[in-house]
């Protein structure tokens, strides 16, 4: 049957909701959330997740039916707030926990209700300012000076992808000579940075895999005889990854080290800082940190030292030239949006539209400025300690003395695979529910892990995971 198009439907209204509405849908969504937050520290960290389908979640599915909020509400926390992780719990001490912090939520509410185009700045000018202030910022904390860009990102997988596409712009890399060139990396290197090479071709490079010195940081005497045996062998050096606080233990490189040697072989220096970064607001970060102003490139993402909600990354390059000579474009479409004076969001990454994802930063830091946030970073840095040294007094083994907030460790009893016993413990804590924390394997052995990162994590819970490895040690002690 062919359309009527002279007939307008009726209910081109019901998505503009009446003052009415708004109110009495929001206040649902407040009382729900103010209860989460009441409620935050009766509730699990780990939902041990059974993989069961309840019969409901056909609730998930999108029909043409109508539901009520309260219908909608109920649903979201049984189903998918009662499963799985809760981030935003003091107890998630697993992986690199992120935070929530209400403010950013309110941020977040205002971006999506006032809908600016973050992407270009002909589109918001007030909205690309503002991310343009954020970008300065951290460029600064982390000693850049002059000429230097970034951009916001959903995160530190897409911000690590920024920054090599740039590094492999800018060497000039392509499909003929990618196999020449040669990339240092560890053990520790994250496994985004991996996805990146893959995504931007660059896992064609020979990719070297320097050995690790025993706090898990790059061999400075190995990485210096592999360029070398690398330039002998007539292929080019090309990029150094750096961590500033690795994933599996908060691991520093030696950055200024790094630097030298990437300065003169002309390689590029990326910094992956996505969960170290902000600990430069601290003194302690600030010394572990020093030279990071001397990289190419760095990433550092607010969604774990900043304490925002997820769905935040910042890519800083030194030279904001390259950064956007790597994602120039042009359309007719755009041409009203061109701007020759001023670089837009859009310029400097893959993304158009975007996410008004400044406003969710830069609303909490100017409620509360900096010296918050050092403070809370001061304090991770002090629970990592204490956790580190109460471990070994209750006979679990330290792998090293963290570096930032990260404490990797192990039980080791003669009647055991070490293995198999870790993993029972991994299991006990993660049923137990209150506290969570994960597993990697390092030196070949699995091996626990606490990474204290959420502005919700204090000193009881450290203590609770403390009192929960102690029992079940006793009980695996006979
Ligand atoms: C060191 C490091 N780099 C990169 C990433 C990737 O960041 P994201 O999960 O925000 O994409 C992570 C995530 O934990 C990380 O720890």
């Amino acid at each position: 049957m062919k359309e009527d198009r002279s007939k307008m439907p009726t209910n081109i209204f019901e998505l503009e909701e009446s003052a009415i509405e708004r109110k009495s849908l929001y206040e649902k969504i407040i009382n729900f959330s103010e209860e989460f937050i009441h409620t935050i520290e009766e509730q699990k960290a780990y939902h041990f997740d059974t993989n069961e389908i309840a019969e409901y979640d056909s609730f998930f599915d999108i029909d043409k039916k109508k539901n009520s909020i309260e219908d909608i509400l109920v649903f979201f926390k049984e189903r998918v707030l009662n499963t799985g992780l809760n981030a935003a719990s003091g107890g998630h001490l697993g992986y690199i926990p992120g935070g929530g912090i209400y403010t950013s939520a309110l941020g977040d509410y205002l971006a999506a209700i006032t809908n600016r185009y973050a992407g270009v700045f002909y589109a918001s000018p007030g909205a690309v300012r503002m991310e343009d202030a954020l970008i300065n910022w951290a460029g600064r904390l982390i000693g850049y000076e002059n000429n230097y860009g970034g951009n916001l990102t959903s995160g530190g997988s897409m911000a690590n992808l920024i920054a090599l596409h740039t590094a492999k712009h800018h060497k000039k890399i392509t499909n003929s000579n990618v196999t020449k060139h040669v990339i240092y990396c560890t053990s520790q290197t994250h496994h985004s940075i991996y996805k990146a090479f893959k995504v931007i071709g660059l896992d064609a490079c020979v990719i070297r895999n320097i050995p690790l010195d025993s706090k898990f940081r790059i061999s400075i005497q190995d990485l210096k005889t592999q360029i070398k045996h690398d330039k002998h062998i007539g292929l080019i050096p090309f990029l150094i990854i750096a961590n500033a606080g690795s994933t599996d233990v908060g691991a520093v490189d030696p950055l200024i080290k790094l630097s030298v040697i990437a300065k003169s072989h002309n390689l590029w220096f990326h910094v992956d800082a996505a969960y170290g970064g902000f600990f430069i607001l601290t003194a302690l970060g600030k010394d572990k940190l020093k030279g990071i102003e001397l990289a190419d490139s760095v990433i550092m993402d607010p969604h774990k030292g900043l304490f925002m909600p997820y769905g935040l990354g910042i890519v800083l390059v030194k030279n904001i030239k390259y950064l956007a000579e790597a994602h120039s474009y042009d359309a007719n479409y755009m041409r009203d949006a061109k701007n020759e004076n001023q670089y837009s969001p859009a310029d400097l990454s893959p993304e158009l539209s975007k996410h008004f994802r400044g406003l969710r930063m830069w609303l909490p830091l100017k409620l509360y400025g900096e010296t918050v946030f050092s403070d809370y970073l001061n304090e991770k840095i002090q629970l990592a300690y204490y956790l580190f040294q109460e471990l070994s007094l209750i006979g679990y083994k330290t792998l090293c003395e963290p570096d930032l907030s990260v404490v990797a460790f192990r039980l080791e009893l003669k009647a055991y695979d070490s293995d198999v016993l870790n993993k029972i413990i991994l299991d006990y804590i993660q049923q137990d529910g209150r506290i969570f924390i994960s597993s990697t394997i390092l030196n070949n052995k699995l091996t626990l892990r606490a990474a204290i990162l959420s502005f919700r994590t204090h000193k009881a819970e450290i203590d609770l995971l403390l009192h929960l490895l102690k029992k079940i040690k006793t009980h695996l002690d006979v």
